[in-house]
């Protein structure tokens, strides 16, 4: 059986996952879709990248450990990825210890073979990017690949002789025309990089110490790059004693990596390779960026793109994953930079969902309800032009099957659209409500609408591995197996007789100017993070917690309180401070209800309050308990409180 492994660059730990990243991901799996639906093995790598001194940072920063800070992003991104219906075979986490025992058997081999030395290194340092540059790679004295400051860092560390591999990158490149593509990309690594030769990359930090230990100096820790790039061979068990995965798909047939990483992919990671004397990879491509406002969408820039709404979450639940996958897919031309906005979505949603495969579907499964009560009627004989759609239906695989060979998603789906439109023309062609009024064309009518459902058929099944849902649908409502291959795909699969259902619009038409504004109000309601987190802890807080024994549940002391005297607090938008009384107690409590209710509203009020909570002090106010409330999913919060008048002090049990 052939097999294909293919891979997603490892992505850094964000909390601000935003549509920019989803993309590598969604192209990835469309092609692991397509060669598993051609009868290959397919092995599909994603995962996170884990170490280093950015995460190092943050986590001190906020008081916390690095799996503290970690462990909720890479939930939230496992959880995208199950929202987008990504089919990885393996999420590997560079923190997994089969990874991190396979990194430093990797530098022990490199160490025994002379490849990593040790000597003093002074470079500047991109602290963001963790990369070190010469000064001629310097851009005004700033980080090429992000524009930000650098510093001068010296010290002691390792080093891997990448100058001895730049001659055998350049034949690599000139062997194997497809190792990287597009091809725009060879020159950017020839010219940038490789003609001037090649320095000695240093690959070990003391610095930093979220990492993983050199095993010959285990005051050096591995360089974050070297660490991450070997995941692609880790995740195989390479460097283990099970390593029949690795016997199986390596090399990869393709690491798909966004364009500003290909230096990394292209040219460290084969010389890598080949000093382990394993093979390099098939192909490496560098795809382009989602833009925004010009620039790349990025956790930076999230900031300044308050207009639009990037959150995967909140984009999957308004519109559908399917949705949301097909945009990326067809929107930006493969290769080049395209730019997102809602509008461009939302008319692609419309254009090509809504109306072209939409209406086909829809009018198709109408006509065969109203005219054969839902019996799908003969095949019947060929005449107009029946020819011309039935062979377009018969070289769709052959186009789909060459574009994504090509690695072309947005062409394969062009194509698939080509035929969606056709069948829409052929409709407008051969009027089957005209010819439903004359009982001697019955025949005829019977013939149209056949290949009418033949082509949706054909179509549903050619886009499964683009969208995940609706070809399902469609595929089930005309009686056919939903789990249908590319075998089935030939003119004349349908059997006559079958049941064809009127099921309601897969993709329903969208108010584009009612949802822009919407949207609008939305992006704004929620600032700047949009969405993100609020989507990331409602679905967390949707999940049901586990189950406690009365006893747990008795060490909460609840008891009804009445609100006395409440002010805002200073410097706080969020905070009111509450005098409640507790029967003959006054407690100063201190809660974030500002934005719902009024100082004047709270005064009279009798609340639930949890009255052995350990004291904190917010904003410097004394708070002495919790009021309990209720919130919905809009984000409308409702007080607890006693359905009869009970005295303050009475306890709830
Ligand atoms: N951790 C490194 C990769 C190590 S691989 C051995 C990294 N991570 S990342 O989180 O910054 O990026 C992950 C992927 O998301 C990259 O392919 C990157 O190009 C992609 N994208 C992030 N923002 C993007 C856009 N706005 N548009 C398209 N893809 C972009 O790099």
């Amino acid at each position: 059986m052939k097999k294909y492994y293919i891979t997603t660059p490892i992505y850094y730990p964000s909390g601000n996952w935003h549509i920019g990243h989803c993309y590598t991901t969604v192209i990835c799996d469309a092609l692991a879709r397509f060669h598993r639906m051609r009868g290959e093995e397919v092995f599909f790598l994603t995962g996170t990248d884990e170490h280093g001194q950015k995460v190092e940072k943050k986590a001190k920063d906020a008081g916390i450990t690095p799996p503290e800070f970690i462990d909720p992003l890479v939930a939230e991104l496992k959880d995208v990825w199950r929202l987008l219906d990504i089919s990885y075979n393996r999420f590997i986490r560079t923190t997994d210890s089969d990874h991190v025992a396979a990194v430093q058997k990797i530098y022990q081999k490199l160490y025994e073979s002379g490849d990593i030395y040790k000597a003093e290194y002074s470079g500047m340092y991109c602290a963001p990017c963790e990369s070190f540059w010469t000064e001629g790679q310097l851009k005004d004295g700033k980080c090429p690949d992000c524009g930000r400051e650098v510093t001068v860092q010296k010290e002691e560390s390792y080093f891997f002789r990448l100058s001895k591999y730049a001659p055998k990158i350049l034949k690599l490149y000139e062997d194997n025309p497809e190792f990287l593509q597009p091809k725009s990309r060879v020159n950017e690594m020839v010219n940038n990089f490789l003609k001037a030769g090649l320095q000695d990359l240093c690959v070990s930090r003391t610095t930093v110490k979220w990492g993983v230990p050199l095993p010959f100096d285990e005051k050096h820790y591995a360089y974050v790059w070297i660490d991450a790039l070997s995941n692609y061979i880790t995740a195989l068990g390479y460097g283990s004693e099970d390593d029949s995965l690795y016997q199986k798909f390596w090399p990869a047939e393709l690491h798909m990596v966004g364009k500003e990483i290909v230096r990394f992919h292209a040219i460290i990671w084969p010389a890598i390779l080949m000093a382990l004397g394993e093979p390099v990879p098939k192909q490496v491509y560098g795809h382009g960026w989602l833009l925004i406002g010009g620039d790349k969408l990025s956790k930076s820039k999230l900031d300044a793109v308050k207009a639009e709404l990037t959150d995967p979450y909140e984009l999957v639940k308004r519109y559908g994953a399917d949705a949301v996958r097909y945009f990326l897919l067809r929107e930006i031309p493969f290769g080049s930079d395209g730019v997102y906005t809602n509008e461009s979505l939302l008319n692609r949603i419309n254009a090509d969902l809504a109306n072209d495969l939409g209406n086909l579907v829809s009018r198709t499964q109408a006509m065969i309800n109203q005219y054969f009560g839902g019996i799908l009627p003969a095949r019947g004989k060929s005449e107009g032009t029946d020819g011309e759609l039935i062979a377009l239906a018969e070289g769709l695989f052959a186009k789909v099957e060459g574009a994504m060979n090509r690695l072309n998603a947005p062409e394969a789906l062009a194509e698939i659209f080509t035929l969606v439109s056709r069948a829409n023309k052929y409709i407008d062609e051969t009027t089957p409500w005209l010819l439903a009024k004359d009982e001697a064309k019955r025949e005829r009518l019977g013939a149209v609408l056949y290949n009418l459902a033949e082509v949706v058929r054909i179509c549903a099944v050619m886009l499964k591995p683009f969208l995940t849902k609706a070809p399902a649908l469609i595929l089930k409502s005309f009686s056919c197996d939903e789990n249908a291959g590319f075998d089935t795909v030939s003119f004349g699969g349908l059997q006559a007789g079958a049941r064809v259902e009127k099921i309601p619009p897969v993709f329903p038409r969208i108010d584009i100017k009612k949802e822009l504004a919407e949207v609008e109000r939305l992006v704004a309601a929620h600032g700047k993070e949009a969405a993100n987190k609020e989507k990331a802890n409602a679905s967390e807080e949707d999940a049901p917690l586990p189950q406690i024994s009365i006893d747990d549940f008795a060490k909460v002391e609840l008891k009804v309180g009445e609100v006395v005297a409440c002010e805002r607090v200073k410097k706080s938008e969020k905070l009111l401070h509450e005098t409640v009384k507790v029967g003959e107690e006054i407690r100063s409590v201190v809660s974030g209800i500002a934005k719902y209710y009024t100082p004047e509203e709270m005064v009279g009020k009798k609340v639930v309050l949890v009255t052995n909570l350990k004291p904190v002090k917010l904003c410097g106010v004394l708070s002495e308990g919790m009021i309990l409330c209720a919130e919905d999913k809009e984000g409308n919060l409702s007080l607890v409180s006693p359905e009869k008048p009970l005295e303050s002090g009475c306890k709830i049990r």
